[in-house]
């Protein structure tokens, strides 16, 4: 099992070492600088009147390069990603045959040959674990109730959550059978958003973004759980890169203000890089005020090849790459049998970005690197070829180095 947190991995005001201080402004510094990015960023619901179809188009185009995202919750919720080489790529949609039961060349992004990357998520089902009398950090974290399979779920009208001032919209859905009533109240929502340039949302867990990327919120609100200490998680389905899965990373991350006692940022790469990424910091939370009393850690399964492992199929994704697919499905699982929990207000957010190049790079924030400017000042420049000289004698980073 991969876990998305090392044994250190705590709400524990642990400081980092001064010579991975010195290290980080060393190489964080030169990043901190470079200009951002932006692109021409449009957001469209995609009709297919009278089929009431959730379909989502995100077309960010740049200087020569245009990235395309469509969503939906046709089947269970799935995003396509698309990037091309040219600014002039277009999405076409064949509804009748995204319709019929073999989607195959429904979704097309033209001209083909301008395709450099693609690839798909799909979220297939939410998990529920029955935690009670569960040892901490357990796999899975206890036992499991049935699933719900978001195939099965009815999901709002997008149009009517679609800001394009803020480039977002919000997929909120319920199990269309409800026998228990455990969604009497309550809703799944997926928050999409996109970017035109580079930034920070004001909420943690606060990742940083570029044009290049869509964030992805994942709540569920309200819904009654099957047990005093219910866990939830989400499986994920993606495709393989070839015969492979992506490859999973664990970066570790810098203490910022941005941040604050989150040492990790988690990696998804569908190749090597610039491919596509999925990144997120292994927390959610328990209250919509997010803070570290209501955060939980979030951990991640490894890869499960599903040969003979029956997935709810997504339409999206058969109509752009065919039927003929190698899936790679993962568990993520939010909380652990003690601590915040689900159970506290019936509420849990969890946040992701999903991108195409190079994975954002965390830097220092400004104020954080103003304060080591005074604090370190001319003594700090000495010390720092001091750190440098020993960096590159011992190379030792133990404690930081990435567990792959
Ligand atoms: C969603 O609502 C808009 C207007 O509010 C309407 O035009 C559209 O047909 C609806 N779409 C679906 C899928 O029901
Ligand atoms: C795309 O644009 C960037 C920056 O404008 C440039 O560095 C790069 O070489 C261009 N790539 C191609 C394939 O033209
Ligand atoms: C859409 O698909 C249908 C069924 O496969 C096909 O008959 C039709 O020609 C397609 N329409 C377009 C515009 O390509
Ligand atoms: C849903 O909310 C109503 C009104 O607030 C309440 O009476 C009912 O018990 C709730 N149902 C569940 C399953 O929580
Ligand atoms: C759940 O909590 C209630 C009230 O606190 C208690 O009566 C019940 O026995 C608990 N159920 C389980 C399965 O622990
Ligand atoms: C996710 O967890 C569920 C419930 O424990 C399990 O049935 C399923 O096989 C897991 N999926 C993966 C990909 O590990």
């Amino acid at each position: 099992m991969f876990c998305c947190w090392g044994p250190r991995w705590g709400w524990v005001p642990c400081a980092p070492t001064p010579w991975l201080l010195l290290g980080l402004l060393v190489c964080a510094a030169p990043f901190g600088l470079l200009g951002e990015e932006t692109r021409q960023v449009s957001m469209k619901v995609i009709s297919g009147w009278p089929n009431p179809q959730n379909l989502l188009h995100i077309r960010a185009v740049g200087s020569n390069s245009t990235l395309h995202y469509v969503w939906s919750s046709l089947g269970p919720p799935a995003v396509v990603m698309v990037a091309t080489n040219t600014t002039q790529s277009v999405l076409s949609v064949n509804w009748s045959r995204l319709l019929s039961p073999d989607p195959a060349g429904g979704l097309m992004v033209l001209p083909k040959n301008s395709i450099q990357f693609s690839s798909a998520l799909v979220f297939t089902r939410l998990l529920e674990f029955n935690s009670t009398k569960v040892s901490e950090g357990a796999q899975p974290p206890g036992k499991p109730y049935s699933p719900y399979s978001l195939a099965k779920f009815s999901w709002n009208n997008i149009t009517e959550s679609l800001d394009l001032a803020t480039l977002s919209t919000i997929f909120q859905g319920h199990p269309v059978e409800d026998p228990t009533g455990a969604f009497a109240n309550g809703s799944l929502a997926f928050k999409v958003q996109a970017f035109s340039g580079s930034g920070r949302p004001a909420q943690p867990p606060r990742l940083l973004h570029t044009a290049d990327v869509c964030q992805l919120e994942v709540a569920l609100v309200g819904a009654s759980p099957r047990g005093n200490h219910s866990l939830f998680g989400l499986e994920v389905a993606t495709l393989g890169h070839g015969p492979d899965c992506p490859s999973m990373k664990e970066q570790h991350s810098i203490d910022d203000e941005y941040a604050p006692a989150v040492f990790q940022l988690n990696q998804l790469l569908w190749g090597s890089s610039p491919s596509g990424f999925m990144q997120w910091r292994p927390v959610a939370f328990s209250q919509k005020q997010r803070a570290r009393e209501s955060a939980l850690p979030c951990q991640i399964s490894s890869f499960n090849p599903t040969l003979g492992y029956s997935l709810p199929h997504s339409p999206i994704v058969q109509a752009f790459f065919g039927s003929q697919n190698n899936f790679c499905a993962f568990n993520l699982t939010f909380g652990t049998p003690t601590g915040p929990g689900y159970w506290d207000q019936h509420y849990l957010s969890w946040s992701m970005l999903l991108g195409v190049g190079f994975p954002p790079v965390d830097t220092l924030s400004p104020l954080v690197l103003g304060v080591m400017a005074v604090a370190l000042g001319a003594p700090g420049l000495m010390l720092l070829g001091g750190g440098l000289f020993l960096l590159l004698r011992h190379n030792q980073y133990s404690e930081y180095q990435s567990i792959n």
